[in-house]
């Protein structure tokens, strides 16, 4: 395994300097597009690493993920009842279809979808980067594990197209609390940051059907298989189809670089390359991902 990833290290290092690192958000863009980590936690525990794998940066949007588990845990099923599981075939932050669906967002793991998330946990846990927080604190066994608040507040200065969908979504009555606090709640867990090892723990329920690191049910069986059902059709948002293709696993990505990969029953990999395709993907984290599955034949297909 060590092995099998120094090589995919080496071999996606030219792809570092295709694409662009994310600047909407502008403290994003000071990372290096050169920085590349990968890491896979075995669900017996044990983890292997390549690159820069334990350095943190910032999760973005694999923080849905983990805000639509805990809601899951929560308050089993009546999340579906304001948010659809179709996969959009638009971008992460479009609001097309959001008013052509009154105001039901089309999925989760979309910008729209996910502020539904995070207002239903705001409302159960009273603090919703507080409660996603303690979650990976626990599960990657990393007591530092934090929200930078630099990158949530560059968000919030830019953040005028998720503020737009959080004011349509309560005009459609589809949020309980106020804008400003879905809005803060929501900029805070994307910017918690973390490293590719510590991301890899912390998603490793996924892997173990719902049971959490200290061997306790996180979540069910069944539950645990609608998050990877959701992460591979809506996970990558209009690029699911390509990613589900190449790697052929449930995988969340996020604009930091990030991309959680999920094999049921067997292990979580993590990869880390800040530049991104056009779909808000990391290119060489798809290729590293597309390598790992091909060599190791771990794929759900
Ligand atoms: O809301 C946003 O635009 C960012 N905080 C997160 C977007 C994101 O990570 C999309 N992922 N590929």
């Amino acid at each position: 395994m060590q092995g099998i990833l120094d090589e995919i290290v080496g071999h996606v290092a030219p792809l570092c300097r295709q694409g662009e690192v994310a600047s909407y958000i502008p403290s994003l863009g000071e990372v290096s597009p050169d920085k590349f980590g990968i890491c896979v936690a075995m669900a017996d525990g044990e983890i292997y690493g390549a690159g820069d794998w334990q350095e943190p940066f910032s999760i973005q949007s694999i923080s849905k993920v983990f805000s639509l588990a805990l809601v899951m845990s929560y308050d089993y099923d009546s999340i579906w009842r304001r948010v659809f599981r179709e996969p959009s075939g638009t971008p992460f932050n479009s609001m097309i279809q959001l008013e052509a669906d009154r105001g039901i967002p089309r999925n989760p793991f979309i910008n729209a979808g996910a502020l539904v998330v995070t207002d239903r946990l705001l409302t159960l846990t009273g603090d919703a980067s507080v409660s996603i927080r303690g979650l990976l604190r626990l599960e990657s066994g990393n007591p530092s594990v934090d929200i930078d608040a630099v990158v949530a507040a560059s968000e919030a200065d830019h953040g005028h197209r998720n503020a737009s969908m959080a004011h349509l979504l309560a005009s459609y009555g589809n949020l309980e609390n106020s804008v400003d606090d879905v809005l803060a709640s929501y900029f805070r867990q994307c910017a918690l940051s973390m490293s590719c090892e510590d991301l890899a723990k912390a998603s490793l329920f996924l892997a173990r059907h719902g049971v959490a690191a200290g061997g306790t049910p996180f979540l069910s069986r069944n539950q645990s298989k609608r998050v990877n059902a959701v992460m591979l059709t809506c996970g990558t948002y209009d690029a699911a189809g390509e990613f589900a293709y190449r790697v052929g696993l449930p995988g969340k990505s996020g604009v930091g670089g990030g991309i959680v990969a999920i094999v049921p029953g067997r292990c979580s990999i993590t990869v880390w390359g800040p530049s991104l395709g056009p779909n808000g993907n990391s290119m060489a984290g798809i290729a590293a991902l597309d390598e790992f599955t091909a060599r190791t034949g771990w794929s759900i297909f």
